[in-house]
């Protein structure tokens, strides 16, 4: 009988799950979206049951859409959204309060009172980040002291604490497992990435008892199994958790030192490969754990991101109502040259690296009486790349070298006009692969290592192929005067 990994990616805006068979094709893929909350300006919220209810359902439907049984099921895989977390009652696993969204900017006065306390220089030697809201450290301190009971409740072991990862598994194993992979931590900032754990330095200064966070594991631990679901049998391994940026990165067969992806989701997130070593950036990127396998050593990531990315494109299609399907956007930007002058930067939750402004807000400029919403959407697209390019280019400083090239993924990466548009800003060329869920693909290898189902890493690297290369078409003289005038537009967020 054949055997599949079923690959839960639980993203910032849907929730989704692809069965991957042996040969690491995609069978099936079912995609449950679920409600934003925005109770303020600058806050995001999800609400942890339509979590686990979008994700239940997507696994429903994928193995319906797969036509088979729960039974061939041989092991799942965990990716999501990293950073989100919440704290939830152990015996009902009902949270106690929505998830605090990566993307919310609610623990910024907090972020400055570290900073003017002379945190930060600490904070970043031991855990590879930046001192910004982004992270959960200051938002789980946020629900302990502002929901009633919870610190009370956190004392006494009633509640306890975790990021997407950990609250799917405490609901897949119907309460029995609380653990996390070492990627999904190592964005906490409350644990050490050179030792693996949670730090009691960091733990003290925000005030986060250690006994409300799960146990750390390697990403394709033994992280429990399967009861009391109904749609699966009882007993199926979770043996793959995995941060979804690393999961991507893990999916797009970067195993080496050197090697780079950048993934288009919500956020654009470029991740390079630096190997058993740690490197830390002179430019603020952020140090991150890549992944750790069983019985080896720590691999670890330099990343940038921007905080908006397909986000931008949502909010002209749902916000601005410009055209109807996301998918739009690629025709409606072709039938203009250029912007003419729109610039659009879209700071929508702040700037993320390398600028770190969380006060930033969006700004359109250059309108004219002859802009329409081509030109918007030319700028959008063109903003997406240009945002990138800062990135790259500070990781291409911190590594002392050129990048042989970026493969991409994620859903924008099939918008060929963003991919040259990608590769003409960057200077370097862009490769994209056949499967364009690498996230997904990630988790399932990933799992797929855990259950034993792939021997090693040289059986996975096989299923990787290419599908286009983007070759760099610009002149230098023109990338420069267009990179010269996004940073004017960057100074008007
Ligand atoms: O760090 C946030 C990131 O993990 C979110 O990814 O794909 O939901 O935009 P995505």
């Amino acid at each position: 009988m054949s055997r599949f990994i079923m690959a839960i990616d639980q993203g910032t805006t849907s929730s989704r799950t692809c069965i991957i068979n042996q040969a690491g094709g995609l069978v099936a893929e079912a995609r449950e979206t679920f409600k934003q909350i925005f109770p303020k300006p600058g806050w995001v919220e999800h609400d942890p049951e339509d979590i686990w209810y979008s994700t239940q359902r997507s696994m429903r439907l994928a193995l319906e859409k797969a036509k088979i049984k729960g039974s061939q099921i041989h092991a799942i895989g965990i990716t999501n959204q990293r950073e989100t977390v919440m704290l939830w009652d152990k015996k009902s696993g009902k949270a106690i309060h929505n998830a605090i969204v990566w993307q919310c900017r609610r623990t910024q006065d907090l972020c400055e009172k570290l900073k003017k306390n002379k945190k930060e220089k600490m904070i970043t030697a031991k855990t590879g980040l930046v001192l910004d809201p982004y992270f959960s450290g200051t938002k789980i301190q946020w629900l302990l002291k502002n929901v009633p009971q919870a610190a009370a409740k956190a004392k006494s072991g009633e509640t306890v604490a975790g990021t997407v990862d950990t609250f799917l598994l405490w609901k897949l194993t119907n309460g029995k497992s609380h653990k996390t992979d070492v990627s999904n931590a190592s964005r906490t900032m409350l644990m050490n990435i050179h030792t693996g754990w949670w730090d009691e330095e960091l733990l003290k200064l925000l005030q986060v008892p250690e006994s409300i966070l799960p146990e750390i594991c390697p990403s394709n631990a033994d992280f429990g199994v399967t009861q009391g679901l109904g749609f699966l049998p009882d007993g199926v391994p979770i043996t793959g958790i995995v941060g979804d940026q690393q999961a991507a990165l893990f999916g797009q067969a970067c195993y080496d030192l050197g090697e780079a992806k950048c993934t288009f989701g919500t956020g654009s997130f470029l991740l390079l490969n630096t190997g058993k070593k740690a490197v830390k950036s002179k430019n603020k990127l952020l140090t991150t754990i890549a992944w750790k396998l069983k019985n080896q050593e720590m691999t670890y990531a330099l990343e940038g991101g921007a905080f908006v990315c397909g986000a931008a494109v949502q909010w002209l299609r749902d916000g601005l109502g410009l055209f109807q399907a996301s998918s739009d956007i690629e025709a409606l930007a072709k039938t203009v040259e250029d912007t003419q002058g729109v610039e659009f930067v879209p700071a929508l939750t702040g700037l993320g690296a390398p600028h770190w402004q969380p006060e930033a807000r969006g700004v359109i400029s250059g309108l004219t009486r002859g802009s329409t919403k081509a030109h918007i959407a030319r700028a959008t697209l063109e903003a997406m790349a240009l945002q990138n390019v800062d990135i790259l280019v500070t990781m291409q400083k911190d590594l002392g070298k050129k990048l042989k090239g970026v493969k991409v993924d994620g859903g924008a990466a099939a918008n060929d006009l963003l991919m040259q548009l990608q590769a003409d800003y960057c200077g370097v060329n862009v490769v994209r692969p056949k499967n364009l869920e690498t996230t997904a693909l990630g988790a399932a290898f990933m799992a797929g290592l855990g259950s034993g189902l792939w021997k090693d890493i040289k059986e996975i690297k096989k299923v990787w192929a290419i599908d286009k290369e983007f070759k760099v078409k610009m002149n230098s003289k023109d990338r420069k005067a267009r990179m010269q005038r996004w940073e004017t537009a960057l100074k008007k967020v």
